[in-house]
């Protein structure tokens, strides 16, 4: 495993506190039954890295039933609900009428059993308008207090923009306590960086020098930031230099603009 691979692997990521309050926004979500919520961010930002670990974190859980929909290209909305169902375990249905039936009975059932049913769909920019009419039509299977399912959307900044539009109204007023994640300061990305190499035991390379060369070239977008300290990394190995030298990181800052 790389130390600064660019992957969304949960155990990689380095808790700042604007992480830590989007998970706090999400488990409230789930746990008050508030129905749906949203995580925005522009790209590279670790939306789809804290949506693993959430989903991680519920599916041990022994009192939720929780799924993972990473890319929903669906072609339809029925497609859509037949996937999110699959995902859950309810069988297909011929209609979109007896599908909605059929997880309305799984969801009740779910309810009557104190058990929580979460759904977490990233890449929630790709959802058309009759997949967010579909989910707010989700969204109504609800008792007088609570809602039946639970789902949390993530997705980039045209997520945000799509909802605005007035055609959306109904399905944004259900949107609870929404986060958009920021990019790290500079104090976040000396700490992430020696977290990643904490986390896969090498000896930190990078002095405060260099990163603030990294960060001045990344503005703190964490793929951004790993992918500068990928490529001096592996330069700065191939030269020997137990510690990455300024020359070192400018051909790395070279190399990583396109
Ligand atoms: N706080 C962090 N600590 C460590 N690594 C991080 C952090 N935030 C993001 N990363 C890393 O940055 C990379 C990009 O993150 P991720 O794929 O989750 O971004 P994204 O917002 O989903 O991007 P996209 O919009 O392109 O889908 C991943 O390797 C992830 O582990
Ligand atoms: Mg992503």
């Amino acid at each position: 495993m790389k130390p600064f691979s660019i992957s969304p692997n949960p155990a990689c990521l380095y808790l700042t506190s604007s992480l830590k309050a989007v998970i706090a926004k999400v488990s409230y979500t789930i746990e008050e039954r508030q129905g749906l919520t949203c995580i925005l961010g522009d790209v590279g930002m670790g939306k789809s890295s804290v949506l693993r670990l959430l989903h991680s974190d519920y599916s041990a859980r022994p009192d939720i039933t929780c799924c993972l929909i990473p890319n929903p290209s669906f072609v339809t909305d029925f497609a859509f609900l037949k996937g999110i169902c699959s995902e859950l375990g309810v069988s297909a249905k011929r209609s979109l009428f007896d599908q909605e039936e059929a997880l309305k009975r799984f969801l009740v059932e779910h309810y009557a059993n104190n058990r929580n049913v979460v759904v977490f769909i990233d890449e929630a920019q790709k959802l058309n308008g009759k997949m967010l009419e579909r989910t707010r039509a989700l969204l109504n299977f609800e008792t007088s207090e609570d809602k039946l399912i639970q789902i949390i959307f993530s997705g980039q900044l045209e997520l945000r923009d799509r909802l605005r539009d007035p055609s959306k109204k109904a399905i944004r007023s259900r949107i609870f306590a929404p986060s958009i994640l920021s990019p790290l300061t500079f104090e976040e990305t000396v700490m992430m960086i020696d977290f990643r190499c904490n986390f896969f035991n090498i000896n930190n390379p990078f002095s405060s020098e260099a990163v603030e060369i990294i960060y001045n070239n990344t503005s703190g977008v964490p793929r951004e930031v790993l992918k500068i300290c990928a490529i001096a990394y592996a330069i700065a190995q191939a030269k020997d230099e137990p510690k990455v030298s300024l020359g070192t990181m400018q051909e790395a800052v070279t190399e990583a603009v396109m």
